[in-house]
């Protein structure tokens, strides 16, 4: 098949469009610059020049594509407008990126035991309103021909295959331990996050592309762990005692800013990935977050 993905420079979208390659399809690639053309055409990709902002360009790529790949933002609702108009009546099927931080709660540091299976409703945050709308957008176009499916990655760790290597929180996190000489997680840190290997969420990728039904919502996760847990394993990755510290409210929205401090470094987001593994017969093999940061 020949399969239009943004975020192409991206961790997930690399690692997708890597994956893909690798299983025989023509992969096209948008990349927003000519450094980074020449990283994803060393990946056996076809790099196209442009950016989200460009709705005709997105359409015609995604017409001439047998299906697109979304990776680049989860939350760009032109984008996927343009898309999804261009795919009407097409049945080509068209795979959104979201995220599991959408049933993100403001718990800040405090655990929840609230989980949520694919079909679980929820009311998203104030800070996710936005994101779960462009996510009903995506499932809505499944009454319009599309073969529309979106993917809710939770934290995602391992080393990327495409040009971008690095996930967001783990590097994240240990930027911040390097900077402040100890691993610090938001209040006391018990709050829960799934998790799922960058490599197993590749594998979704490419089994949602061959089965998914129109309209399908999927999690990605393998696994459950505590920020503090997370933060403990990052100070013994460098080299210290695994000792950790707690941040207040204040200090972490000043540090990551307000939007991911509440719904990502503070939140729980618990998710168990059921359908995928049901529909798609999706069985991750990694499920050890804390060892491969310890190393
Ligand atoms: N990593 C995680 O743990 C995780 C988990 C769940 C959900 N997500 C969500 O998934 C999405 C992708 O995450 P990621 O970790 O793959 O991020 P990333 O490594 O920063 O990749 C994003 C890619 O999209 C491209 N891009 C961004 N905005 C663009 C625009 N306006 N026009 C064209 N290209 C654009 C970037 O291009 P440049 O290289 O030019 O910057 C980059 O190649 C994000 O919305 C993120 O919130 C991530």
């Amino acid at each position: 098949m020949r399969i239009f993905v943004t975020g192409a420079s991206g961790y997930i979208g690399g690692s997708v469009a890597a994956a893909l390659q690798q299983a025989s399809h023509q992969v096209l690639g948008l990349v927003r610059s000519p450094g980074n053309a020449e990283l994803v055409r060393a990946l056996g990709i076809e790099p196209v020049l442009g950016t989200l902002d460009d709705g005709a360009l997105l359409a015609r790529l995604a017409r001439d594509a047998d299906a697109v790949v979304h990776a680049a933002d989860a939350d760009h609702r032109s984008a996927v407008d343009a898309m999804l108009a261009a795919l009407a009546g097409s049945g080509k099927a068209f795979i959104h990126t979201s995220g599991s931080s959408i049933v993100g709660d403001q718990a800040w540091g405090e655990a929840s035991g609230k989980t949520y299976e694919d079909e679980t409703p929820f009311t998203p945050g104030p800070g996710r309103t936005a994101r779960v709308a462009v996510n009903q957008r995506v499932l809505a176009a499944a009454r319009e021909g599309v073969r529309a499916a979106v993917v809710s990655p939770s934290l995602i760790y391992g080393p990327g295959r495409g040009a971008h290597r690095e996930s967001i929180q783990v590097p994240r996190l240990a930027a911040l331990a390097r900077k402040s000489g100890v691993a610090r997680h938001v209040g006391r840190g018990e709050n829960l996050w799934s998790n799922v290997h960058i490599d197993d969420l590749a594998d979704l990728y490419l089994r949602v592309l061959a089965h998914a039904p129109a309209g399908a919502s999927y999690y990605a996760e393998s696994g459950e762990c505590s920020m503090r847990r997370l933060c403990e394993a990052i100070s013994r990755a460098l080299g210290w005692d695994g000792r950790t510290q707690p941040m207040s409210k204040d200090e972490a929205i000043a540090e990551f800013g307000a939007g991911p401090a509440a719904y990502t470094y503070g939140s729980n987001s618990r998710v168990r990935a059921t359908r995928a593994r049901r529909e798609l017969g999706w069985a991750p093999r990694h499920d050890a977050l804390l060892e491969t940061i310890s190393g």
